[in-house]
């Protein structure tokens, strides 16, 4: 099949891929020369693992190939992939402006039957909005073509994103016509030979699954959190806690971790929209308001633990840290916890070195030429001088570090971790202070 895919990041990029990977011919559009300009030299704008050698695999068979000529792209794929961002508009509600000037240009440049399918995130409606923009481009120009809009919300997780779409647990369609029904099984058929896993429903369905599974995980994330903080004031500890309850099939192990709070380019913006969306529509949604009022309190845990431990002024302090993606195996640090706990850090006084073995360039690009953060390449060179070890996200590389040589470097042998990462009781054996979340 022919497909477009209109916006090439960690989404779109990912999904042309795979979608290349099976055999399809595939086209990634994006309004940024940038981006486009690294992929056509062979390399790809964003840390994930795996994409790399897809997308030079494809490109090397010509399955796939990238441009930014709008016209070309609405012409190019008889399926038209959304995958562009829908940022959090001022009020938390979604911007859509990305989406349908997406949806616009293909209504002014298609040639044929188009099956324009929204990858995006978007708020419960946008595939009404998503026809009408089109429809008016159509009309503009005196054309009168068939096309279906389709919802196809993704659930990718950054750094497990080529695995978890070639293998999803399912793929949700909204659709309301036959005709794009049936292309979407054809087009999907490759990544479910094992059994179905196709659910297919209408596009006003699909659009809130996708908003409700992010706020259900983010509410699992918040809950553990605030009991975490209360765990601290009983004496009680949250891993135990989380084992004893993880251990319940009806509750599960997954997303019970108390920590820093969540981050990343969808949790806290997809709880927002849907926060913005109830409001809109009359539903004051309690809980969820709730679940993103705790994870702003919780960005600050870390500072708060090292404000009590070395009290409010932290001028001439210099602090450690490991971790700037807001999670593993990514360089996205879009909302990431780091960046709240670095701010918080330099408006005290302190300054810090950092460490993260892949979202550096990204924090530099955040971070401009701030002085008083150092970047430094192996971990335990960020201890050099430093105070303290702050841990804001759980690298793999950070789990079984030399911990006596921790306790060497430091100024003072105390290390904030805001992922749990160790065991209390080796890091008191290894004459380290301990402070995690929810730790006895
Ligand atoms: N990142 C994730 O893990 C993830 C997972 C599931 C769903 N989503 C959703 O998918 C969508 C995309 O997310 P992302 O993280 O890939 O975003 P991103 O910011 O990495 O990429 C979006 C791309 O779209 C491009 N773009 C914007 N307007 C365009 C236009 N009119 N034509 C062509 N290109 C255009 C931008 O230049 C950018 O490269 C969002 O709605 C997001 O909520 C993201």
């Amino acid at each position: 099949m022919k497909i477009t895919v209109v916006g090439t990041g960690y989404v779109g990029l990912v999904s042309g891929a795979c979608l290349a990977d099976v055999g399809n011919d595939v086209l990634c559009l994006d309004v940024d020369p940038a981006k486009i300009r690294i992929l056509e030299e062979g390399g790809i704008p964003i840390h994930e693992p795996g994409l790399q050698e897809i997308v030079r695999r494809n490109v090397a068979a010509g399955r796939l190939s990238f441009t930014t000529d709008v016209e070309y792209a609405a012409k190019f794929g008889a399926i038209q992939f959304i995958a562009v961002g829908t940022p959090p508009d001022e009020d938390g509600s979604a911007d859509l402006q990305y989406v349908l000037a997406a949806a616009r240009n293909i209504g002014r440049h298609m040639d044929g039957y188009r099956v324009v399918v929204d990858k995006s995130t978007v708020p419960v409606g946008t595939g009404d909005k998503v026809r009408e923009a089109i429809a008016a481009e159509l009309k503009a120009r005196g054309a009168d073509l068939p096309f279906s809009v389709v919802s196809n919300p993704e659930f990718l997780k950054e750094g497990a994103a080529v695995e978890d779409f070639m293998r999803p647990d399912r793929i949700i369609v909204g659709a309301e016509d036959e005709r794009a029904i049936l292309l979407m099984r054809e087009l999907y058929g490759p990544f479910q030979r094992n059994h179905e896993k196709l659910l297919v429903m209408d596009v006003r369905s699909a659009e809130l699954t996708k908003y409700a599974a992010n706020a259900m995980l983010a509410t699992r994330i918040s809950f553990m959190n605030e009991l975490a903080n209360l765990a601290e004031a009983l004496g009680a500890d949250i891993e135990l806690v989380r084992q004893g309850i993880g251990s319940d099939p009806r509750i599960g192990w997954h997303f019970l971790y108390a920590g820093c709070g969540y981050g990343g380019s969808c949790f806290p913006k997809d709880v927002k929209a849907l926060v913005s969306s109830g409001r809109e529509h009359g539903h004051d949604l309690l809980i969820l308001n709730s679940v993103e009022q705790a994870n702003e309190g919780q960005k600050l845990r870390l500072v708060d633990k090292i404000v009590a431990r070395f009290g409010p002024d932290l001028s001439g302090m210099h602090f450690g840290l490991w971790g700037l993606a807001f999670k593993p195996n990514t360089d996205d640090m879009r909302d990431a916890p780091s960046r709240v706990v670095i701010g918080e850090l330099f408006r005290r006084g302190a300054t810090v070195s950092a460490y993260d073995p892949v979202a550096m360039d990204e924090a530099r690009r955040i971070f401009g030429g701030e002085a008083r953060l150092r970047y430094v390449d192996r971990p335990m060179a960020a201890l050099e001088g430093a105070d303290a070890l702050v841990i804001v996200t759980e690298w793999k590389e950070f789990r079984s570090p030399d911990f006596e040589r921790i306790r060497e470097l430091l100024r003072h042998p105390v290390v904030f971790d805001g992922r749990n990462m160790y065991e209390p009781v080796t890091m008191r054996r290894a004459g380290l202070e301990y402070h995690g979340i929810g730790r006895r």
